[in-house]
């Protein structure tokens, strides 16, 4: 059995940690946060996830999982070190590498035996390249080892599932010599016939960015398309589906909404669209996929304050949903800042809710909004609500109770969730987005 070592227990370090070890090897998550890891320690996870800390206990109770702030101990233990770091966005847009280039450089100084060195977080074409030549150029201890890229692909919300049920698995090499290794890690998913895409590293590469833009392109095209339906009369929710039904377009990812957010998908096509100009090379579409986004996040703003004739003073909104979509109180890109940040120059008195998010949006917002303790309590009294995160307790509430109980008649459905009549039958506006 393989001794694992996960560098980082962020969104994919976790994830990783706790899926490696469900495929039965020994993982010790790494992290130099002393009190994360000591609440690791102690069963305590660091994001809110549906079913994780189930698989968490389990593997922990198993023996097969532990966590340890000690890295340079940690590396010289395992037989392959995962780097599962966050690569923020940094100022210029980039991805910011210093968390990866530290962990390479740490790399260097612990490499005791032959190793495998496998990059889970999403990095810049070249990057793999680099790490390899870090740890070569100091390789304390004179030792073997080579550098795999496995970029991956979980969503927030279904980390773990993902993780476990991947679409296809990526893995670029820049020799054959750690394919038998990575083949027993993930035995399970090379018994249910899980496509494997080998390749080198900088396909590999260049495949996680492209997948994560070619999804933000097709939700920015259909947002487009609810700007336009919305202007000329139509319904984009009909021409979402019917688009869809084409085989070639296929039908996810055409869920209009307030523009995409999260730690991923803004970042990535930023840090594309910067590398790419490194290289002279014109990504027109994904520049036109950044800025329809944003115009997305404005033009979601700007429906509320039309309504209201360009001034808020006076007016009182509810917000319903903060994170950047349901299942996750990840709030990092959501729209929901704009939004409301938006709101409140127009002279706004703003009310949230959200099942998850609220302490992410105490630390952002202070007192300069108010939290309420659910979305019936937060619609009290107020001129309009505006439905942001497509959370499951959002898609069936009492309408006419939360009708009764505002004190205007404004319903602003962000994610299309409810239909015209469901909202008007009980004498509220109803507004959506394209339809
Ligand atoms: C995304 C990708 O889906 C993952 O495959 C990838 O691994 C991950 O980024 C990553 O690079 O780590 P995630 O950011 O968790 O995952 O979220 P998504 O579920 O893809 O949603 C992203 C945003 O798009 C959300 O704000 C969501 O509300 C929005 N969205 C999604 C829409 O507005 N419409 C849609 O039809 C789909």
């Amino acid at each position: 059995m393989y001794k694992i070592a996960v560098i980082g227990t962020g969104y994919v370090g976790i994830t990783s940690a706790i899926g490696l070890a469900s495929f039965g090897s020994n993982v010790r998550g790494l992290d130099i946060d002393v009190a994360k890891v000591a609440r690791l320690n102690q069963g305590e996870l660091p994001i809110y996830e549906p079913g994780m800390k189930e698989s968490f206990d389990v593997n922990v109770n198993a023996g097969r999982l532990s966590f340890c702030s000690d890295i340079d101990a940690g590396i010289k233990w395992a037989d392959i070190v995962f780097i599962g770091v966050g690569t923020p966005q940094g100022e210029d847009g980039r991805a910011d590498l210093s968390a990866i280039f530290s962990v390479a450089e740490q790399l260097s100084h612990n490499i005791n035996g032959y190793k495998i060195i496998i990059t889970k977080s999403t990095v810049p074409v070249g990057t793999n390249e680099k790490i390899r030549d870090i740890i070569a150029k100091n390789n304390v201890l004179n030792c073997e080892f080579d550098v795999v890229s496995n970029p991956e692909f979980l969503r927030e919300g279904k980390a773990l599932y993902d993780f476990l049920h991947p679409d296809r698995v990526v893995i670029g090499v820049d020799n054959p010599r750690p394919l038998e290794a990575i083949r027993k890690i993930y035995r399970p998913l090379f018994l249910n016939e899980v496509p494997f895409v080998m390749t080198d590293l900088r396909t590999a590469e260049v495949i996680k960015y492209a997948a994560n833009c070619f999804l933000a392109t097709k939700i920015a095209f259909i947002n487009e398309m609810a700007r336009l339906c919305d202007t000329v009369g139509a319904n984009v929710q009909t021409v979402a589906q019917a688009m869809g039904k084409d085989g070639r377009i296929g039908s996810k990812y055409l869920h209009p909404g307030p523009g995409y957010g999260g730690s991923c998908f803004p970042k990535d096509t930023h840090a594309i669209a910067v590398l790419a100009k490194d290289y002279n090379v014109d990504l027109a579409i994904v520049e036109a996929t950044i800025a329809s986004n944003e115009l997305q996040k404005q033009y979601a703003a700007r429906k509320i304050i039309d309504q209201f004739n360009g001034d808020l003073h006076g007016i009182k909104l509810a917000i319903l949903g903060l994170a950047f979509k349901a299942e996750t109180d990840d709030m990092r890109d959501s729209s929901a800042i704009i939004i409301i940040n938006e709101v409140l120059k127009y002279g706004a008195e703003v009310v949230v809710y959200d099942p998850q998010a609220m302490e992410n949006a105490k630390s952002l917002w202070g007192d300069s909004i108010q939290f309420a303790i659910d979305e019936y309590d937060a619609v009290k009294g107020t001129d309009g609500v505006v439905i942001i995160t497509e959370w499951n307790q959002f898609r069936n509430m009492d309408i006419e109770r939360i009708i009764n109980s505002m004190r205007g008649e404004k319903f602003f459905d962000l994610r299309n969730i409810y239909k015209h009549n469901e909202v008007e039958n009980y004498g509220a506006l109803y507004i959506g987005m394209g339809i």
